[in-house]
């Protein structure tokens, strides 16, 4: 069993655009400069974003913080999305989500510049990415697609399950698993919470892809002896020997999976340190005009 290391991965990434980032200043360039809009104090958000912000420093961008109480008017947010718009300073933006209940998300989403929407949420990016045209990927999907290419895992062919159907994570590498580029070429399966019988279709994955946040939702006697596993899950769940209180669980039972597996995700250190590289690498498309 080999160790998909997504905290190395994206370090590697990292050093790749910060070098480009040296090239760009040296040459008196535009370096890039990330927004991030975040509402409202959950734990997690307050923690993704403050890792955005440090990864922005640590490779050389520009960042902005724009931080709202959770009660926050829809009104107040799309003013401000409309700002960050016209504000040829910032290459791209992204609004973190959840959003609170009052806000309509959708519209959120909608209001940003398709060509500064480096989260790739906008309806525009999704369907450019459907159509197979230049866009921004989403984050999360365009990691793993980065850990299955650095690793050289064979994806031609292979039958991929993916458990859950979330915008974010995935409809769209449902999506990028079936295209006809590498990694892709795999014949794919979407299981969600109407699924019947889920261990039925998970035995059957070579690749298989779980993003529900349920820990340990799957278990040994689900997965075919060979697999690769790719755990996006990662809740928070009480753990009093910690200082925090708290350690993130992903949603494979990671120890008896593992040995099962020819390749697997720890969480944490699997896919979500990869999440905050393929932002900067759209961030530095976005400031490249790269994509559109
Ligand atoms: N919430 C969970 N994942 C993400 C992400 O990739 N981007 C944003 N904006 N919010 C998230």
């Amino acid at each position: 069993m080999t160790l998909l290391d997504g905290k190395k991965t994206s370090e590697t990434i990292q050093d790749e655009i910060a070098a480009e980032v040296a090239e760009i200043k040296a040459k008196g360039g535009k370096v890039p400069h990330l927004a991030a809009i975040l509402v409202g104090n959950d734990g997690g958000s307050v923690t993704y974003v403050n890792n955005k912000v440090l990864a922005c420093e640590r490779i050389g961008f520009g960042s902005s913080l724009v931080s709202y109480e959770d009660d926050v008017t829809e009104e107040v947010l799309l003013n401000k999305i409309q700002e960050l718009n016209e504000n040829a300073e910032v290459d791209g933006f992204i609004v973190q989500l959840p959003l609170p209940k009052h806000i309509d998300a959708n519209k959120v989403l909608e209001a940003i510049d398709p060509k500064k929407d480096v989260d790739g949420f906008h309806p525009t990016n999704v369907g450019r990415m459907v159509a197979g045209l230049p866009a921004y990927l989403p984050a999360t999907p365009a990691g793993i697609l980065q850990l299955l290419k650095r690793y050289e895992i064979e994806t031609k062919g292979k039958h991929c399950v993916v458990i859950g159907r979330s915008n974010i994570v995935g409809t769209p590498m449902s999506i990028l698993m079936s295209k006809c580029t590498y990694p892709g070429e795999s014949t794919v399966t979407i299981c969600h919470r109407n699924t019947v019988d889920l261990a039925h279709h998970t035995r059957q994955a070579d690749i298989l892809i779980v993003a529900v946040g349920r820990p340990g939702l799957v278990t040994a006697d689900m997965v075919k002896e060979g697999a690769v596993v790719i755990d996006v899950g990662t809740t928070r769940v009480p753990d009093a020997t910690r200082k925090s209180g708290f350690r993130l669980r992903g949603d494979v039972d990671f120890d008896n999976v593992a040995d099962k597996c020819s390749y697997i995700t720890p969480v944490p250190g699997g896919v979500g340190p990869l999440t905050i590289a393929m932002l900067m690498a759209n961030t530095l498309r976005a400031s490249k005009r790269e994509v559109y």
